[in-house]
Order: C-alpha cells, then sequence, then structure tokens
C-alpha cells in the first residue's frame, strides 16, 4: 500500500484520477490538497469537495492551496474546463467542508508527522509542492517519489513550446525539478495518447448508472475542447496516468534523462527541457515517461468507475 497526498486542480482530468486513486486498494489516500491552474483555487477546492460528495466518499482532507504561482499572475483554463472548471454536468453541492488547513501546512505536516516516505502525485501547476519543499527542506527526504503531469519531450500544448501545469507556475517547476527528490515525469508525448474516444465516452453517457452518466457528460465537454482546439477525437487522460503509474508501474515505459525548465525564454517560458542525448552532460533529475500501456489503463479506469457504481 502506498500513501499518497494528491496535489490537483480539478479540472476533468483530475476528476478521473481522484475517482482512480480513491477506487485502489493499492493507495492510501492521505489528502487532497489543491492549487490554483485549471481555474482559481476557490474553484478547484470547491470540485473537490463536489467529487468526494458526488462519489459518497467521507474522511479524506480536502485543503485550499496557493491562490496563484510564485512569481507570476494566473493563467487558468477555461476554454477546456469550462468556468466552473468542471463543466459539462450538475455535480451536488458540496456536503464536506474539508479543513481549513493550508494545502502547503498539510503537505509539510503530512509529511513531518508520517513514519512512512509519501507519494506526491502532482497533477495541477507545482506551486503548492514547491513552496512546501521551499519552507521546510527538511521534508524532501521524507518524500518517496513525486509523481508528476507535466510537461513533453517534444509536445505541447498552451504555447508552441509548454505544457499547460508547467507554464503556469515555471518557476515552481524549477524548484521541484532542481530538488534532488526522485521524480517521475508524465508528460503530454504520452498522455494524449491516453485518450478516451467519443465511443467510449458515449457509453458512458448512454449508461443506466448515474455516476457513469455525469462522468460521461463531463468527459464529453473536456472531449469537445480538446477536438476544437486541438482536433483530438475525444478526451486525452491526461492526469490519471500518475496514479496508474503509482498504482501499477507497468503502466509506463520510463527512461532516465536530466530535465531543465525554462523560465526566462522569448518564446519558451515552461518548457521542459529534456536532454535525450545526454548532450548538456548533467546527471538524470527525472525519470520521464515515454510510453503507457493505454489498453491496461483504460481497463484500470473503467474499473475505478464501476467500483463507485456499487458503493453508491
Ligand atoms: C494538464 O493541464 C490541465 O488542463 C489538465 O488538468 C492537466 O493537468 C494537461 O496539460
Ligand atoms: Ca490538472
Amino acid at each position: 500500500m502506498k500513501n499518497i497526498i494528491l496535489d490537483c486542480d480539478p479540472g476533468h482530468d483530475d476528476m478521473v484520477a481522484i475517482i482512480l486513486a480513491l477506487s485502489s486498494p493499492e493507495i492510501n489516500l492521505l489528502g487532497i490538497t489543491t492549487v490554483a491552474g485549471n481555474q482559481t483555487v476557490d474553484k478547484t477546492f470547491n470540485n473537490a469537495l463536489k467529487i468526494l460528495t458526488l462519489l459518497g466518499v467521507k474522511g479524506i482532507p480536502v485543503t485550499r492551496g496557493s491562490e496563484k504561482p510564485i512569481l507570476r499572475d494566473l493563467k487558468t483554463a477555461p476554454e477546456f474546463h469550462g468556468i466552473s472548471g468542471l463543466d459539462g454536468a450538475e455535480l451536488p453541492e458540496p456536503k464536506t467542508m474539508g479543513i481549513q488547513t493550508n494545502s502547503i501546512d498539510f503537505i509539510v505536516d503530512t509529511l513531518q508527522k508520517s513514519k512512512d516516505k509519501i507519494y506526491i502525485v502532482a497533477t495541477g501547476p507545482l506551486t503548492n509542492i514547491a513552496i512546501s519543499i521551499l519552507k521546510a527542506p527538511e521534508i524532501k527526504n521524507r518524500i518517496e517519489r513525486i509523481v508528476l503531469m507535466g510537461g513533453a519531450i517534444h509536445d505541447s500544448n498552451i504555447t508552441p513550446s509548454a505544457e499547460f501545469n508547467i507554464y503556469v507556475d515555471p518557476e515552481a517547476a524549477k524548484v521541484v525539478f532542481d530538488s534532488g527528490i526522485p521524480i517521475t515525469m508524465v508528460g503530454l508525448d504520452v498522455t494524449n495518447r491516453c485518450v478516451f474516444t467519443f465511443e467510449e465516452i458515449k457509453t458512458l453517457k448512454n449508461s443506466k448508472k448515474s455516476l457513469s452518466r455525469i462522468i460521461g457528460h463531463l468527459l464529453w465537454y473536456f472531449a469537445q475542447s480538446n477536438l476544437k482546439y486541438y482536433g483530438i477525437e475525444g478526451a486525452p487522460l491526461h492526469d490519471p496516468l500518475t496514479v496508474a503509474y503509482t498504482i501499477n508501474k507497468d503502466i509506463l515505459k520510463v527512461k532516465e534523462y536530466h530535465v531543465d525548465i525554462e523560465t526566462r525564454g522569448e518564446y519558451t517560458t515552461g518548457a521542459t527541457v529534456v536532454d535525450i542525448y545526454g548532450i548538456s552532460g548533467k546527471n538524470p533529475n527525472a525519470e520521464v515517461a515515454v510510453d503507457a500501456d493505454v489498453g491496461m489503463y483504460k481497463s484500470m479506469i473503467f474499473e475505478a468507475i464501476k467500483f463507485f457504481e456499487k458503493s453508491i
């Protein structure tokens, strides 16, 4: 069983990451810490609470975190996730309030108090994680690994050279990648291959089970945005791949590379500069996803949805 803190900005694909983490007997979810990214932190926090209410899950701490990146103004992604951050279906109003502790205090306290090492799974901008490391550097050796969705070797989605999560807070990403903590970078080269097709989403939308229908409608919305902006025929499920890999390492093929974060580019701010040929002579600081078992991944997600169908 792996102890994890899931730091996220729900977000359609973050929602599926939460569902996968909560359904897995391999995962002990210590808390969901939210951050500004796909939407303001008020909205991502509220969305996390709504997701737990939808699933009927109680007792998982949910915290509100950073309102903006370390140095920059916040850039959100309403064109992909809508005004609420989770457009496409009506979710129940939260029955739980979350906890009052800030995400950063929660991350630091939990790591300091735990006798076992903890995985940080990060599916939004890395602001909360970076500030936690800067605030309490001793937590670094309490972290088993940071498995993050962000960046790419070659691909991009928010500028011609950057992926959204890294682009929103590149200074935070730099702190994380330079920290010496073991890192798995799950980037767009691989996540863009993990597409739930319109047919698969239709099956969810047409289900007799209300949870599947709601998830189907949410993913339909996300798929339409991806079709409009990138011509992708379905919903690329970026974020849950981090959780899937934490559950089962067979899901990804990874390679060790050095990754630098561009923070001062004229055109390339937020790029993950992945040294695939070892040209820089720098030692690897991350394992980088280069391929995924898409069939296995989709099965895991469908199983996770079924798990909650039974319980609600
Ligand atoms: C990432 O950006 C967000 O919009 C998604 O939730 C995912 O974390 C993909 O670039
Ligand atoms: Ca996300």
